[in-house]
Protein backbone atom coordinates (compact mmCIF):
# COMPACT_ATOMS: atom_id res chain seq x y z
CA UNK A 1 0.00 0.00 0.00
CA UNK A 2 2.79 2.61 0.86
CA UNK A 3 6.21 3.03 -0.60
CA UNK A 4 9.25 4.38 1.28
CA UNK A 5 7.07 5.47 4.09
CA UNK A 6 9.04 6.33 7.12
CA UNK A 7 8.33 3.38 9.16
CA UNK A 8 6.43 3.75 12.69
CA UNK A 9 8.88 1.82 14.64
CA UNK A 10 11.30 -0.81 13.37
CA UNK A 11 13.42 -3.20 15.79
CA UNK A 12 17.78 -3.00 15.79
CA UNK A 13 18.65 -6.42 15.19
CA UNK A 14 21.89 -7.53 17.07
CA UNK A 15 24.41 -9.03 14.96
CA UNK A 16 23.57 -12.10 17.97
CA UNK A 17 22.93 -15.69 17.62
CA UNK A 18 20.10 -15.55 20.36
CA UNK A 19 18.08 -13.03 18.00
CA UNK A 20 17.08 -10.64 20.09
CA UNK A 21 17.24 -7.05 20.00
CA UNK A 22 19.30 -4.15 21.12
CA UNK A 23 16.57 -1.27 20.88
CA UNK A 24 13.74 -0.46 18.66
CA UNK A 25 13.95 3.07 16.44
CA UNK A 26 10.24 4.95 16.59
CA UNK A 27 9.34 8.18 14.68
CA UNK A 28 8.67 10.68 17.15
CA UNK A 29 5.34 11.90 16.43
CA UNK A 30 5.62 15.13 18.75
CA UNK A 31 7.72 16.37 15.73
CA UNK A 32 5.66 15.40 13.04
CA UNK A 33 4.75 17.14 10.90
CA UNK A 34 7.31 19.32 10.95
CA UNK A 35 9.86 17.16 11.22
CA UNK A 36 10.22 13.38 10.43
CA UNK A 37 13.37 11.74 13.02
CA UNK A 38 13.63 8.14 14.53
CA UNK A 39 14.57 8.18 18.18
CA UNK A 40 16.35 4.79 19.51
CA UNK A 41 14.70 3.52 22.97
CA UNK A 42 17.29 1.16 24.37
CA UNK A 43 15.12 0.48 27.63
CA UNK A 44 12.42 -0.17 29.36
CA UNK A 45 12.10 2.96 30.90
CA UNK A 46 12.55 4.84 27.38
CA UNK A 47 9.74 3.19 25.94
CA UNK A 48 7.75 4.41 28.82
CA UNK A 49 8.65 7.69 28.26
CA UNK A 50 7.87 7.28 24.87
CA UNK A 51 4.53 6.43 25.62
CA UNK A 52 3.88 8.54 27.72
CA UNK A 53 4.96 11.63 26.25
CA UNK A 54 3.14 10.59 22.69
CA UNK A 55 6.28 10.08 20.73
CA UNK A 56 4.58 6.87 20.01
CA UNK A 57 0.67 7.03 19.87
CA UNK A 58 -2.36 5.12 18.28
CA UNK A 59 -3.69 2.27 20.22
CA UNK A 60 -2.33 -0.38 18.15
CA UNK A 61 1.35 1.18 18.42
CA UNK A 62 1.22 2.15 21.52
CA UNK A 63 0.24 -2.29 22.17
CA UNK A 64 3.41 -2.91 19.97
CA UNK A 65 5.73 -0.39 21.14
CA UNK A 66 5.32 -1.95 24.84
CA UNK A 67 4.93 -5.62 23.72
CA UNK A 68 8.94 -4.10 22.36
CA UNK A 69 9.21 -2.81 25.60
CA UNK A 70 9.08 -5.78 27.58
CA UNK A 71 11.41 -7.35 25.64
CA UNK A 72 14.41 -4.21 25.88
CA UNK A 73 13.22 -4.61 29.73
CA UNK A 74 14.14 -8.22 30.03
CA UNK A 75 17.36 -7.88 28.65
CA UNK A 76 19.46 -8.07 30.84
CA UNK A 77 17.18 -9.75 33.78
CA UNK A 78 14.49 -12.07 32.99
CA UNK A 79 13.50 -13.28 35.81
CA UNK A 80 10.00 -13.25 37.15
CA UNK A 81 10.07 -9.98 39.50
CA UNK A 82 11.43 -8.22 36.27
CA UNK A 83 8.58 -9.44 34.10
CA UNK A 84 6.11 -8.02 36.48
CA UNK A 85 7.63 -4.90 37.49
CA UNK A 86 8.12 -3.98 33.60
CA UNK A 87 4.52 -4.61 33.39
CA UNK A 88 3.37 -2.87 35.83
CA UNK A 89 5.73 0.41 34.64
CA UNK A 90 4.41 0.13 30.56
CA UNK A 91 0.71 -1.12 31.80
CA UNK A 92 0.56 2.96 33.99
CA UNK A 93 1.57 4.78 30.94
CA UNK A 94 -1.52 5.13 28.87
CA UNK A 95 -4.60 4.25 30.89
CA UNK A 96 -7.37 3.98 28.02
CA UNK A 97 -6.44 2.56 24.93
CA UNK A 98 -6.55 -1.26 25.68
CA UNK A 99 -4.12 -2.62 23.29
CA UNK A 100 -1.43 -1.64 25.40
CA UNK A 101 -3.19 -4.10 28.35
CA UNK A 102 -3.79 -6.47 25.80
CA UNK A 103 -0.45 -6.69 24.26
CA UNK A 104 1.16 -6.78 27.77
CA UNK A 105 -1.02 -9.75 28.71
CA UNK A 106 -0.61 -11.54 25.76
CA UNK A 107 3.15 -11.16 26.55
CA UNK A 108 2.78 -12.05 30.31
CA UNK A 109 0.89 -14.91 29.33
CA UNK A 110 3.54 -16.20 27.13
CA UNK A 111 6.42 -14.93 29.31
CA UNK A 112 5.45 -17.16 32.37
CA UNK A 113 5.33 -20.19 30.42
CA UNK A 114 8.52 -20.01 28.79
CA UNK A 115 12.00 -21.08 30.64
CA UNK A 116 14.00 -18.94 31.97
CA UNK A 117 16.95 -19.62 29.63
CA UNK A 118 14.72 -18.76 26.46
CA UNK A 119 12.73 -15.90 27.73
CA UNK A 120 14.62 -13.57 26.28
CA UNK A 121 14.38 -14.88 23.12
CA UNK A 122 10.86 -15.69 23.32
CA UNK A 123 10.32 -12.15 24.50
CA UNK A 124 11.32 -11.03 20.69
CA UNK A 125 9.58 -13.45 19.21
CA UNK A 126 6.33 -12.41 20.70
CA UNK A 127 6.69 -8.61 20.24
CA UNK A 128 7.83 -9.28 16.50
CA UNK A 129 4.66 -11.29 16.19
CA UNK A 130 2.86 -8.79 17.67
CA UNK A 131 3.93 -5.97 15.11
CA UNK A 132 4.04 -8.49 11.88
CA UNK A 133 0.29 -9.49 12.86
CA UNK A 134 -0.91 -5.96 13.21
CA UNK A 135 0.27 -4.93 9.47
CA UNK A 136 -2.12 -8.14 8.60
CA UNK A 137 -5.22 -7.26 10.68
CA UNK A 138 -5.17 -3.77 9.16
CA UNK A 139 -4.55 -5.01 5.68
CA UNK A 140 -8.17 -6.95 6.20
CA UNK A 141 -9.47 -3.78 8.28
CA UNK A 142 -8.90 -2.16 5.06
CA UNK A 143 -10.27 -5.38 2.67
CA UNK A 144 -13.81 -5.09 5.21
CA UNK A 145 -13.67 -1.34 4.80
CA UNK A 146 -13.48 -1.23 0.98
CA UNK A 147 -16.23 -3.36 0.25
CA UNK A 148 -18.28 -1.09 2.89
CA UNK A 149 -17.15 1.59 0.72
CA UNK A 150 -17.63 0.09 -2.55
CA UNK A 151 -21.43 0.06 -1.82
CA UNK A 152 -21.68 3.23 -0.69
CA UNK A 153 -23.44 5.95 -2.01
CA UNK A 154 -21.99 9.01 -2.97
CA UNK A 155 -23.99 12.57 -4.37
CA UNK A 156 -21.03 13.77 -5.35
CA UNK A 157 -17.57 12.70 -7.70
CA UNK A 158 -15.31 12.28 -4.78
CA UNK A 159 -16.45 10.19 -1.42
CA UNK A 160 -16.43 12.48 1.32
CA UNK A 161 -14.73 10.71 4.06
CA UNK A 162 -14.68 12.87 7.64
CA UNK A 163 -12.33 11.47 10.36
CA UNK A 164 -11.31 12.31 13.22
CA UNK A 165 -7.99 12.02 15.30
CA UNK A 166 -5.12 10.02 13.47
CA UNK A 167 -6.05 6.36 13.25
CA UNK A 168 -3.80 6.13 10.13
CA UNK A 169 -0.61 4.20 9.32
CA UNK A 170 1.05 6.39 12.26
CA UNK A 171 -1.02 4.88 14.39
CA UNK A 172 -0.36 1.55 13.76
CA UNK A 173 3.03 -0.49 12.29
CA UNK A 174 1.14 0.05 8.31
CA UNK A 175 -2.21 1.30 7.09
CA UNK A 176 -3.62 2.06 9.72
CA UNK A 177 -7.16 1.14 11.03
CA UNK A 178 -10.00 4.13 9.91
CA UNK A 179 -8.02 5.04 7.02
CA UNK A 180 -6.67 1.49 5.84
CA UNK A 181 -10.57 1.83 4.13
CA UNK A 182 -9.49 5.22 2.72
CA UNK A 183 -6.15 3.68 1.18
CA UNK A 184 -7.49 0.55 0.14
CA UNK A 185 -10.61 2.90 -2.26
CA UNK A 186 -7.80 5.28 -2.99
CA UNK A 187 -5.68 2.45 -4.24
CA UNK A 188 -9.02 0.71 -6.15
CA UNK A 189 -9.47 4.07 -8.07
CA UNK A 190 -12.56 5.26 -6.35
CA UNK A 191 -12.27 8.95 -5.61
CA UNK A 192 -12.13 10.12 -2.15
CA UNK A 193 -11.65 13.01 0.02
CA UNK A 194 -11.27 13.37 3.43
CA UNK A 195 -12.09 15.55 5.94
CA UNK A 196 -9.72 15.97 8.57
CA UNK A 197 -10.32 17.30 11.70
CA UNK A 198 -7.61 19.06 13.47
CA UNK A 199 -8.26 17.31 17.03
CA UNK A 200 -7.83 19.81 19.58
CA UNK A 201 -5.35 20.06 21.66
CA UNK A 202 -2.83 17.51 20.39
CA UNK A 203 -3.54 18.17 16.59
CA UNK A 204 -3.04 14.48 15.70
CA UNK A 205 -5.19 15.65 12.53
CA UNK A 206 -2.08 17.30 11.54
CA UNK A 207 -0.44 13.74 11.67
CA UNK A 208 -3.49 12.31 9.31
CA UNK A 209 -3.05 15.60 6.73
CA UNK A 210 0.72 14.88 6.51
CA UNK A 211 0.30 11.02 5.88
CA UNK A 212 -3.06 11.70 3.32
CA UNK A 213 -0.73 13.98 1.27
CA UNK A 214 2.41 11.59 1.58
CA UNK A 215 -0.02 8.57 0.13
CA UNK A 216 -1.59 10.88 -2.56
CA UNK A 217 -5.13 11.18 -1.07
CA UNK A 218 -6.96 14.46 -1.24
CA UNK A 219 -8.23 15.88 1.81
CA UNK A 220 -8.98 19.11 3.69
CA UNK A 221 -7.99 19.98 6.93
CA UNK A 222 -10.95 21.38 9.20
CA UNK A 223 -11.16 23.14 12.61
CA UNK A 224 -12.93 20.52 15.25
CA UNK A 225 -15.53 23.13 15.70
CA UNK A 226 -16.32 23.06 11.68
CA UNK A 227 -17.73 19.36 11.50
CA UNK A 228 -21.21 19.69 12.75
CA UNK A 229 -21.80 23.08 9.79
CA UNK A 230 -20.29 20.73 7.03
CA UNK A 231 -21.76 16.94 7.95
CA UNK A 232 -25.51 19.99 8.16
CA UNK A 233 -24.70 21.01 4.70
CA UNK A 234 -24.54 17.22 2.88
CA UNK A 235 -20.56 17.70 2.69
CA UNK A 236 -20.11 14.58 4.49
CA UNK A 237 -21.03 10.77 3.10
CA UNK A 238 -20.18 9.39 5.62
CA UNK A 239 -17.62 9.07 8.98
CA UNK A 240 -14.62 6.91 9.98
CA UNK A 241 -13.26 7.11 13.30
CA UNK A 242 -10.73 4.78 14.85
CA UNK A 243 -10.95 3.50 18.95
CA UNK A 244 -8.97 3.34 21.91
CA UNK A 245 -10.84 1.16 23.57
CA UNK A 246 -14.80 -0.51 22.74
CA UNK A 247 -17.12 -1.92 25.20
CA UNK A 248 -18.62 -5.06 25.03
CA UNK A 249 -21.71 -3.37 24.34
CA UNK A 250 -20.27 -1.91 21.49
CA UNK A 251 -19.90 1.82 23.15
CA UNK A 252 -16.27 3.51 22.12
CA UNK A 253 -13.94 5.27 23.51
CA UNK A 254 -12.32 7.22 21.32
CA UNK A 255 -10.14 10.96 20.76
CA UNK A 256 -12.00 13.38 22.38
CA UNK A 257 -14.62 15.25 20.03
CA UNK A 258 -15.15 11.68 18.33
CA UNK A 259 -18.86 11.53 20.54
CA UNK A 260 -19.63 15.39 19.22
CA UNK A 261 -19.08 13.71 15.54
CA UNK A 262 -20.82 10.90 16.23
CA UNK A 263 -24.45 13.22 17.24
CA UNK A 264 -24.25 15.83 14.36
CA UNK A 265 -24.05 12.02 12.07
CA UNK A 266 -27.41 10.99 13.42
CA UNK A 267 -28.67 14.25 13.61
CA UNK A 268 -28.05 14.41 9.95
CA UNK A 269 -28.05 10.88 9.05
CA UNK A 270 -24.80 11.02 8.29
CA UNK A 271 -23.05 7.07 8.43
CA UNK A 272 -21.13 6.79 11.39
CA UNK A 273 -18.49 3.80 11.16
CA UNK A 274 -15.45 2.57 13.86
CA UNK A 275 -12.41 0.91 12.30
CA UNK A 276 -10.66 -0.76 14.66
CA UNK A 277 -9.16 -4.80 15.46
CA UNK A 278 -10.24 -7.04 17.58
CA UNK A 279 -7.65 -6.16 20.10
CA UNK A 280 -9.66 -2.97 20.44
CA UNK A 281 -12.53 -4.61 21.84
CA UNK A 282 -12.83 -5.12 25.52
CA UNK A 283 -15.21 -7.54 26.61
CA UNK A 284 -14.80 -7.52 30.31
CA UNK A 285 -15.49 -4.07 29.88
CA UNK A 286 -19.43 -4.24 29.81
CA UNK A 287 -20.40 -0.87 28.61
CA UNK A 288 -18.99 2.32 28.13
CA UNK A 289 -19.32 4.08 31.51
CA UNK A 290 -16.25 1.28 32.87
CA UNK A 291 -13.63 2.38 30.43
CA UNK A 292 -11.10 4.51 32.14
CA UNK A 293 -10.81 8.16 30.49
CA UNK A 294 -7.37 9.22 30.97
CA UNK A 295 -7.03 13.43 31.71
CA UNK A 296 -3.55 14.29 30.45
CA UNK A 297 -1.55 17.37 31.57
CA UNK A 298 -2.86 20.99 31.41
CA UNK A 299 0.04 22.02 29.91
CA UNK A 300 -1.36 20.30 26.62
CA UNK A 301 -3.91 23.74 26.21
CA UNK A 302 -1.09 25.24 25.95
CA UNK A 303 -2.13 28.00 29.14
CA UNK A 304 -1.04 29.10 32.54
CA UNK A 305 -2.68 30.00 35.47
CA UNK A 306 -6.30 28.94 34.27
CA UNK A 307 -8.42 26.03 35.91
CA UNK A 308 -8.36 23.31 33.12
CA UNK A 309 -9.81 19.80 32.37
CA UNK A 310 -8.32 17.65 29.78
CA UNK A 311 -9.74 14.33 28.94
CA UNK A 312 -7.89 12.49 25.95
CA UNK A 313 -11.09 10.50 25.37
CA UNK A 314 -15.03 10.48 24.96
CA UNK A 315 -17.44 7.69 25.16
CA UNK A 316 -19.29 7.34 21.76
CA UNK A 317 -22.38 5.10 22.63
CA UNK A 318 -23.27 2.57 20.54
CA UNK A 319 -26.55 3.22 19.70
CA UNK A 320 -24.72 6.27 17.27
CA UNK A 321 -22.33 4.00 15.48
CA UNK A 322 -23.43 2.26 12.48
CA UNK A 323 -20.74 -0.62 12.11
CA UNK A 324 -17.97 -1.62 13.54
CA UNK A 325 -14.95 -2.58 10.95
CA UNK A 326 -12.58 -5.34 11.93
CA UNK A 327 -10.33 -7.92 10.45
CA UNK A 328 -13.40 -10.09 10.72
CA UNK A 329 -15.52 -7.90 8.66
CA UNK A 330 -18.42 -5.05 9.32
CA UNK A 331 -20.74 -5.44 12.21
CA UNK A 332 -22.97 -3.49 14.34
CA UNK A 333 -23.01 -2.83 18.04
CA UNK A 334 -25.24 -5.21 18.77
CA UNK A 335 -23.98 -8.13 17.36
CA UNK A 336 -20.31 -7.67 18.42
CA UNK A 337 -20.70 -10.41 20.84
CA UNK A 338 -20.20 -12.63 17.93
CA UNK A 339 -16.66 -11.55 18.21
CA UNK A 340 -16.17 -12.84 21.63
CA UNK A 341 -13.82 -16.03 21.71
O1 LIG B 1 -3.98 9.91 22.26
P1 LIG B 1 -3.71 9.19 20.97
O2 LIG B 1 -3.18 10.07 19.89
O3 LIG B 1 -2.88 7.95 21.18
O4 LIG B 1 -5.16 8.72 20.52
C1 LIG B 1 -5.35 8.14 19.29
C2 LIG B 1 -6.76 7.89 18.95
O5 LIG B 1 -7.68 8.26 19.65
C3 LIG B 1 -7.00 7.05 17.75
O6 LIG B 1 -8.19 7.41 17.12
C4 LIG B 1 -7.10 5.60 18.21
O7 LIG B 1 -5.99 5.25 18.99
C5 LIG B 1 -7.19 4.68 17.09
S1 LIG B 1 -5.62 4.52 16.32
C6 LIG B 1 -5.65 3.43 15.06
Amino acid sequence: MHTQLHPTIVEDYASNASNTGNSVLILDQTRLPQIAVQVRLNTVDDVAHALRSMQVRGAPLIGVTAAYGVALGLNHDASDSQLAQVIALLAATRPTAVNLHWALARMQRVLQKSALVTRRETAWHEARAISAEDVLTNVSIGEHGLHMLTMHPRNDAALHIMTHCNAGRLATVAHGTALAPIYAAHAAGIPVHVWVSETRPRNQGLLTAWELAEAGVPHTLIADNAAGLLIMQGKVDLLIVGADRIAANGDTANKIGTYLKALAARAHGVPFYVAAPLSTIDFSCLAGFAIPIEERAAAELGVGNVPVLNPAFDITPAHLITGIISERGVTTAEELAQWKT
